[in-house]
């Protein structure tokens, strides 16, 4: 691998532990203000010192990610959707490699719609980025997009399209956790991080998702909604931390976030209000 290329990556996944806490906030690109996410710069930047990188695309990092920080980017560069569509597949490349070179990023994300209408073209999109990538020494990670169809968040599905996003050459997968993972690992020659998906009803629940992913194989989490739509989005992320980067089970995971939190407010007592 080349040097560049190697740097980047370890920027990203730290060496010191071979994990990753991504902190995905790139939701904005077809979902548009996404609750809890209206102010990209009010939600990423009390996070960014407990990131060890940030997805974000060029226009959120442009206005709202100020340039003196040193977390890592993580640069969507894949769009032209959006939540109104039914198909959400119809995805081209949206921001150049020459631009993720002139941003200092440490990795492009794409997402690929495996099984769709547009499987063929948004995988060609992933192959044309991976080519890119090798010129510039950009790493890049695929994502195993499934749109609206969350039901087919199963072990042979994302198999399948973790497997043709390294066959393609990836240096990087983004899936989803799912029972029997360790499968969709074992089936994938390149590192694996998981999605938070949509809230989860408890903090314990995301601490347990986290905890089940790295112990099957997962590198660690690309995770969002479950971060920034908590009411204690710091303690949050460290609690995941612990988890990832020191292998804390899910009661110490627990008690690292109310150790942290400063909210009384949780997800059980905002469903009961
Ligand atoms: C948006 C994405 C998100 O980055 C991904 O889904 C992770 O975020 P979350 O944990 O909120 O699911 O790819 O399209």
């Amino acid at each position: 691998m080349d040097w560049g290329l190697k740097n980047r990556l370890s920027r990203m996944i730290k060496p010191a532990t071979g994990r990753s806490v991504m902190l995905a906030c790139d939701h904005g690109y077809f979902m548009g203000p996404t609750h809890r996410l209206e102010n990209p710069r009010k939600t990423i930047e009390p996070l960014l010192p407990y990131a060890d990188t940030v997805a974000v695309t060029r226009g959120v990092l442009r206005t709202s990610v100020d340039p003196k920080w040193d977390t890592p980017i993580l640069l969507r560069v894949s769009g032209g959707t959006s939540v109104l569509h039914e198909d959400l597949s119809d995805e081209g490349i949206i921001t150049s490699m020459r631009e993720a070179v002139r941003l200092n990023v440490c990795a492009v994300a794409l997402s690929i719609f495996v099984g769709t209408a547009h499987e063929r073209q948004t995988l060609l999109n992933l192959a044309k980025l991976v080519n890119e990538g090798e010129d510039y020494g950009m790493p890049v990670m695929a994502i195993t997009a499934v749109g609206k169809e969350l039901e087919k968040r199963d072990a042979r599905y994302l198999s399948l399209a973790c497997r043709i996003a390294a066959e393609i050459g990836v240096q990087v997968v983004k899936t989803y956790y799912c029972e029997d993972f360790s499968k969709v690992v074992e089936g994938c020659p390149v590192p694996i991080v998981v999605a938070g998906g949509p809230k989860l009803n408890s903090e314990t629940d995301v601490f347990q998702l986290a905890y089940n992913a790295v112990r099957e194989g997962a590198v660690g989490v690309d995770m969002g909604r479950n971060i920034w739509q908590n009411d204690n989005p710091v303690a949050m992320i460290k609690a995941i931390r612990a988890v990832v980067h020191e292998n804390a089970s899910v009661r110490e995971a627990t008690q690292v976030f109310n150790e942290n939190k400063t909210s009384t407010r949780t997800v059980e007592d905002a469903i009961h209000a």
